[in-house]
């Protein structure tokens, strides 16, 4: 910050990023209560949640089902992976379903039960907490900017009995990496006796996901694994769900051990409702290219901010030091807006933000508050 500038002035109750419990974004509830207001009251730009969301149909399955709640969720998730199955034309006997795709990433972990886990960082940082319930070891590559696939680092180190956790596309980077740059590693690699989880959490924000999925191999090659999530593009992160696609024995083994009632009837009957609806498919990639578009105007030409070029909803920021982070995601805060500041565990620096895409009124109000910020250090 400048000498002679104002520090943006914070009450006690700007949450410290760096204390113990902020592994994530999304903590609305916790901001809310510090804030003594309601939860709605927060723009959260911290966790990437489709701003469209929930679709109208899977809110209108809600209120149909809500008496659902006095009987146990069906444990087969028969209706939702039939509704998985067409959106994604993959066969049912393919995928399971779980209490959204971290407990998609536990299961897959406790049933493989690896030598290694391999994570590319920076990452989301429930790989390494799932392998670490588990007692698994973690071997941690790092990715530096401009976020480039480590192949030859990867072909060096992955050994028989490993998992490698692949995301795609990238959080916290938005780079997404087409099918061509990895296939044939990845044949390869599942040949050597690796498992592969190719975390594609985003990958419904991406209308031409086709060239990027790992979806054809999941249901080709035993050792590829597909995680995916309807969190985040239909808005459901308090109902949870997400889903597994790969062999029919894994899927069969993981049934067989996993919490028959993990994921609750509303969440099932939403997502049933919610994979139907390729209409709110339409508009959301429709509302994120001109967000993107809106992002590299604003942001993506500041001379004092960084940031990548993303494929997905949300983006990764650099500023010039961890003192304008902090001057910054405190005028945010002070306005009631939550950004993901990303250091310690991703393997970035106090100077890196995320901040998700949200609707043209939130971002030009987010943007706002930045350039104010900026203006002020
Ligand atoms: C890359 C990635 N994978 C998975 C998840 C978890 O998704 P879910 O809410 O379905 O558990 C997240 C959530 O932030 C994520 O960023």
């Amino acid at each position: 910050m400048g000498a002679g500038k104002r520090a943006v002035r914070v009450g006690p109750q700007y949450p410290d990023p760096l204390a113990a419990g902020h592994d994530h974004g999304g903590q609305v509830h916790e901001a809310a209560r510090l804030r003594q207001v309601e939860p709605h009251a927060i723009l959260d730009a911290s966790a990437s949640i489709n701003p469209l969301g929930p679709p109208s149909s899977a809110l209108q399955a809600l209120s149909d089902l809500a008496g659902l709640v006095r009987h146990y969720p069906d444990s087969t998730h028969e209706p939702v992976r039939r509704a998985l199955s067409a959106a994604l034309a993959v066969p049912t006997d393919h995928i399971w379903c779980g209490n959204g795709a971290t407990e998609v990433l536990d299961q897959l972990l406790y049933t493989l039960r690896p030598r290694r886990v391999c994570i590319v960082e920076p990452a989301f940082s429930e790989y390494g907490r799932v392998a670490a319930r588990h007692g698994l070891p973690i071997e941690r590559i790092a990715m530096k900017p401009p976020f480039s696939y480590p192949a030859d680092r990867l072909d060096a180190l992955l050994a028989e009995g490993d998992v490698l956790v692949f995301n795609n596309p990238h959080n916290p980077s938005g780079r997404a990496y087409p099918r061509s740059e990895w296939e044939s590693l990845f044949w390869r690699w599942a040949a050597r006796g690796v498992h592969i989880l190719v975390d594609e959490a985003f990958m419904d924000f991406l209308p031409d996901a086709s060239r990027f999925s790992a979806l054809p191999l999941a249901t080709s090659v035993d050792g590829v694994t597909v995680v995916r999530s309807a969190t985040k593009i239909f808005a459901l992160p308090g109902l949870r769900l997400g889903a597994g696609i790969g062999s029919p024995s894994l899927v069969h083994k993981i049934t067989s051990l996993r919490d028959p009632w993990s994921v609750n009837q509303l969440a099932q009957a939403a997502a049933v409702a919610a994979y139907k609806d390729a209409a709110f498919l339409q508009e959301t990639w429709q509302w994120l290219e001109g967000a993107r578009a809106w992002a590299e105007g604003t942001w993506g030409s500041h001379p004092r901010i960084h940031t990548f070029p993303t494929t997905a909803n949300f983006m990764l920021a650099r500023w010039p030091e961890a003192a304008v982070a902090s001057h910054v995601a405190a005028a945010l805060w002070n306005n009631g807006v939550l950004v993901r500041r990303l250091h310690g565990s991703l393997g970035l620096g106090a100077e890196w933000m995320r901040i998700a895409l949200r609707t043209p009124e939130e971002n030009v109000r987010i943007w706002r508050v930045v350039q104010a910020a900026l203006d002020d250090s």
